[in-house]
């Protein structure tokens, strides 16, 4: 089990080293002109920097683990499977905001997420704009640029600041149910809610302490899987909106420094139903 400890972490590395390269090929991406279109709705953007950024990453990594395999947004998009199996699986969002990104609106970041046997054994998160680094491995805690990372202490949701993010889903529908949750968390009272656009980057405040929760509907596994073990790794709760363990597949999560917050939030929570990642006939 040492050598296989050892061989993670030459995963790491790698990764680290991928992550910063594509976040220098975001910088320069954002100062040209962008090609935008869109996917699965007319406010679910791509460019072609994401395509670019994505086959970077998986390209660099499949040279260097060519038996391992990979999960990314913009594969999936083309039409590759999303399923987590017990293989080596690296889980990728090459550009996580890119509606930010199209804006040059500057909270956009890469993840990297790597599980074995289904469980999470690091994650990378790198901001492009501000050049933090957020690194997490399994049993080895969590860090930003170096410094150790602890989720916030409060306990009291009067006095937390709650971190949310709204999918590509807008129809009146969803709209209604997201309102309504977001209005539950308002009134609370918490201290506020706030939409950065971009749920790793979010999710990485509540690792940091400079959030207390974060909770979401319509997330993919590329925007939670790197991230969950960093807030985990940072002393946080990382969980399914209905209480039970998280399932990086669902597009459901709730993410709080304690449990205590994350307990509250669900129960306040109103469900909006996305299909799951894995499932072939929801694209
Ligand atoms: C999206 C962003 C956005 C969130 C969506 C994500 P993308 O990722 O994180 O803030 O609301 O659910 O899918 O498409 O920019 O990688
Ligand atoms: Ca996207
Ligand atoms: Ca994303
Ligand atoms: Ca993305």
């Amino acid at each position: 089990s040492d050598a296989g400890a050892e061989s993670w972490a030459e995963c790491m590395d790698v990764a680290v080293r991928t992550a910063l390269r594509a976040g220098q090929m975001v910088r320069v991406c954002v100062m040209q002109e962008k090609r935008v279109s869109s996917k699965s709705t007319p406010t679910d953007l791509v460019t072609e920097a994401d395509q670019h950024v994505e086959e970077m990453i998986i390209s660099t990594l499949r040279e260097k683990f060519p038996s391992h395999s990979f999960i990314g947004e913009e594969s999936s998009a083309a039409g590759e499977k999303c399923v987590l199996t017990d293989s080596p699986t690296w889980i990728i969002d090459p550009i996580d905001g890119t509606c930010n990104f199209v804006h040059s609106f500057p909270m956009v970041a890469v993840s990297i997420g790597f599980a074995v046997k289904k469980q999470l054994e690091f994650g990378i998160i790198y901001h492009c704009f501000d050049g933090t680094l957020y690194t997490g491995r399994r049993g080895h805690g969590a860090f930003c640029n170096g410094v150790r990372l602890h989720v916030s202490k409060e306990k009291d949701v009067s006095k937390a600041l709650i971190l949310t993010e709204i999918g590509a889903k807008r129809d009146p529908h969803t709209l209604d149910i997201f309102l309504e949750n977001m209005k539950k968390m308002l009134s609370a009272p918490t201290h506020g809610v706030r939409i950065i656009g971009s749920s790793t980057l979010a999710l990485c405040h509540v690792a940091s302490g400079t959030a207390e929760a974060y909770y979401q509907y319509g997330l993919h596994c590329w925007d939670i899987a790197a991230a969950a073990l960093i807030i985990t790794e940072a002393g946080g709760c990382v969980i399914d909106t209905t209480g039970g363990p998280l399932d990086l597949m669902s597009r459901r999560v709730v993410a709080a420094g304690s449990r205590k917050i994350a307990d509250y939030i669900i129960q306040k929570l109103k469900p909006i139903n996305y299909g799951r990642d894995d499932d072939d006939d929801d694209p």
